[in-house]
């Protein structure tokens, strides 16, 4: 089928065309992300494959549909930036990746609250130098603190696990928490969660109603010096509600995998650049600040299962055969 990929980079190109040699399909790898200004990019192609920062809303659908494109395959889990309603009126297909490493981004969740909380960067940088004063680097066991994991589903689960494994008290906060997880965890409402963690961790989807699901009033809600890690999207924190409580103390450590303007800033190189976005430079010079570019997901192992899934999505699209993990209004995949 033949596909355009907006925002590729070289690990995109690299990880799909091994995948492709079990598929065979036509794919032209585009640096740009999917907007308004790009779209003309994707005319004569049955099927776009887009990523978490490309905008499909509903003018680039119609323009999409006149160049032709019948499929829209999403190369990760998340389709918040898909207008679905829109895609369906116009009969554009979408499918997205529902699941490729929960343990990639489980485990990158750990890694930002033990260095958040060791210090590992700071002491990196001071051993180097041959500065080894402990001034600065105390942080505090995880062991017997309570750890909230708002969103309970392949990624939530496999990070409680994990906190549990080391010795943490484990509250989740999910309406919809499966059998296995109310049999394994104490499910909470997520007032309970934010008022008694010592660590809140979110892992549920963007939606209307989590969208700023941190909020001021939130943050006044929880345990004074409480570390937040975002590893979801990043419109689910209010960033400068969250840079007023950084300032009183309230909030102890953030820990963010992903930002709520990231679509400017995100998997680009801008180091000779002078970045304009004063919310996200504010949150850099917090020394209790830690900010990976939306990495959670990067491992090899995940990107060979979301590129063996989306050429999946492909073949099943154009055979009718095999899984098409579709994403629609009704229900997903
Ligand atoms: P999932 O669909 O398996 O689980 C989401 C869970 O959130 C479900 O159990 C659902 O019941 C729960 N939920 C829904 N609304 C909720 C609410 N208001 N409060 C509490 N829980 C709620 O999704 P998965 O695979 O675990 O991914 C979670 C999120 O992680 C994705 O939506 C995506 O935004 C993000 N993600 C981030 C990546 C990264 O690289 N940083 C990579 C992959 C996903």
């Amino acid at each position: 089928m033949k596909t355009a990929f907006f925002s590729s980079k070289s690990y995109d190109q690299q990880s799909f065309q091994i995948a492709n040699q079990n598929h065979d399909h036509e794919l032209t790898f585009f640096e740009v992300p999917l907007s308004a200004n790009t779209v003309s990019l994707a005319e004569g192609y049955e099927a776009v494959c887009v990523f978490v920062n490309d905008q499909v809303d509903e003018a680039v659908l119609k323009q999409l549909y006149t160049g032709g494109t019948r499929l829209v395959v999403l190369r990760c889990a998340g389709f918040n930036n898909v207008d679905l309603a829109a895609a369906e009126a116009l009969g554009i297909t979408v499918a997205r990746v529902p699941a490729y490493s929960p343990h990639a981004v489980a485990e990158h969740t750990l890694a930002l609250i033990l260095t958040l909380n060791r210090k590992t960067h700071r002491a990196y940088n001071r051993v180097r130098e041959g500065n080894f004063a402990l001034d600065g680097l105390l942080g505090f066991d995880l062991a017997g603190k309570t750890v909230g994991v708002v969103g309970a589903g392949k990624i939530g689960e496999i990070f409680a696990k994990i906190m549990q494994a080391i010795g943490c008290k484990v509250l989740i906060a999910d309406p919809f928490a499966s059998d296995e997880v109310q049999a394994s965890y104490e499910v909470v409402n997520f007032d309970q969660l934010i008022r008694n963690s010592d660590i809140i961790s979110l892992h549920c989807p963007l939606t209307p109603d989590t969208h700023h699901l941190i909020n001021s009033e939130v943050l006044a809600q929880c345990k004074r010096g409480v570390m937040l890690i975002n590893t979801s999207r990043g419109k689910m924190v209010d960033t400068k509600a969250a840079i007023q409580a950084l300032k009183s103390g309230q909030l102890g450590a953030l820990g963010l995998d992903v930002y709520e303007e990231e679509g400017d800033l995100f998997f680009s190189d801008l180091s000779s650049q002078v970045i304009q976005d004063d919310t996200f430079m504010r949150l850099l010079t917090f020394p209790n600040v830690l900010i990976t570019g939306h990495q959670g997901f990067f491992t090899r192992e995940a990107l060979a299962n979301i590129a063996d899934t989306t050429l999946g999505n492909l073949s099943a699209f154009v055979s009718g055969e095999g899984e098409l993990f579709k994403v629609t209004t009704q229900k997903l995949a």
